[in-house]
């Protein structure tokens, strides 16, 4: 397993990059250096994330003589802000770091999300590397270029589309993800399955438990097959014009969740679940799909470990936080919703009755799993 590496490539012109996925590439120079050409990167992690890889990656980099300043910030959701950020300016400007210095996100979604904002934004822009390290950041948040930091008002309100120059997937680095990571991780999994490929979701059905149980030939298919997936969409979608809003699935109702809760109380990949139950639920009672797929996918979700009930936050306080919607035109909600399996839409034919009663039927009083 240890030299199984697979190669993906998101298309984007001058652009473009490779998605490298495999078991124990952080210890593989040949694959990272021929990327750096400076003597020296910054890699921005975090308290939990440097003692377990940050020593390994640096001695990856110095093997072709790179010396390492590493950026170590608090870890969690809810230091995905301003203050935390601008820690990141701070060491870069501290150190003299130049426009052409390569910054190295090395961590999980948040790592990933707020260290390509600061590349997007320092010097108007400084190449950067995704080396992500949860289930999640490397099937979604690694790949596609989308980066941000929360506003007390919205989840990933403030950011940039900003592309990295490599993506370096490492999936031995999920052998010390706690379950409940691992599980987060398997929301945006099982997302690839239903908005564009069903194929995958009955793979998944049968694969569920050897992921849970971290056999790494499937980690290896599930990440593959969901950046294959996020590739083809980006290519077609960079900054989100069309097709790439149906990643979204789940995440409308998600973010309300989380913002809704407190940064951190729920997980994204938790509040993706339950916000994905609600809107199979809006698109059973629009008549698109039936019943038995809302089991069907329920089944799955749980069977992942997964909350498929959200917490009852209050129908209004949902549309409240749902209106800073990212994809709110004109002051109208378009909600991703689905027309079958692996056939998700984007629309804005829900009203706010059929929305609230789709939220009131997935709610209980603290969500559950
Ligand atoms: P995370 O970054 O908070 O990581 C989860 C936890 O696992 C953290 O405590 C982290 O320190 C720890 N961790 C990371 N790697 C580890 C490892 N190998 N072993 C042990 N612990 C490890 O959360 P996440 O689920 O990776 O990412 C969620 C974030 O990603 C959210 O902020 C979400 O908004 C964002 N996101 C962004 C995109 C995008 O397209 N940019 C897509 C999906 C999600
Ligand atoms: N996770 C949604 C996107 O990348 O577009």
């Amino acid at each position: 397993m240890q030299n199984l590496i697979e190669t993906l490539h998101v298309a984007l012109d001058e652009r473009s990059y490779p998605i490298h996925i495999g078991s124990g590439l952080l210890d593989r120079p040949e694959l990272i250096l021929p990327h750096i050409k400076q003597k020296r990167v910054v890699v921005v992690t975090n308290e939990t994330v440097a003692p377990l890889y940050l020593a390994r990656l640096s001695s990856t980099l110095s093997t072709g003589g790179v010396e390492v300043l590493p950026v170590v910030l608090p870890d969690g959701e809810q230091f995905k802000t301003w203050e935390t950020l601008n820690r990141i300016f701070d060491a870069l400007l501290g150190a003299r770091c130049e426009r052409s210095t390569i910054l190295i996100a090395l961590g999980g979604g948040v790592i990933g999300d707020m260290g390509g904002f600061a590349a997007a934004c320092y010097q108007r822009g400084m190449p950067f590397i995704q080396v992500p390290t949860t289930l999640l950041s490397q099937v979604d948040s690694s790949v596609g270029g989308k980066t941000a930091i929360n506003h007390p008002l919205g989840k990933n309100m403030i950011g940039a589309f900003y592309q990295p120059k490599l993506v370096l997937a490492d999936i031995a680095t999920l052998d010390t993800l706690p379950d409940r990571e691992l599980k987060a991780g398997l929301a945006e999994v099982i997302k690839y399955g239903l908005i564009r490929d069903p194929e995958f979701f009955v793979w998944l059905e049968i694969n569920l438990d050897k992921l849970l149980a971290r056999d790494q030939a499937s980690l290896i298919h599930a990440v593959h097959r969901s950046c294959t997936n996020k590739a083809e969409v980006v290519a077609a979608d960079e900054r989100e014009s069309g097709e790439r809003a149906l990643l979204n699935l789940g995440h409308t109702f998600g973010h309300a969740i989380e913002t809704g809760m407190g940064y951190g109380e729920w997980l994204h990949g938790e509040a993706v679940a339950a916000g994905t139950l609600i809107a199979a639920e809006l698109s059973c009672r629009l008549g698109w799909i039936d019943v038995d797929m809302v089991a069907r996918i329920e089944r799955l979700f749980v069977r992942a470990g997964l909350p498929v009930m959200a917490p009852r936050l209050g129908a209004a306080r949902y549309l409240e936080l749902m209106s800073h919607d990212k994809k709110v035109q004109d002051g109208k909600l378009r909600l991703v919703l689905l027309r079958g399996l692996g056939q998700a839409v984007v629309s804005d034919v829900a009203t706010d009755e059929q929305i609230v009663a789709a939220i009131e039927v997935r709610c209980t009083k603290m969500g559950s799993f």
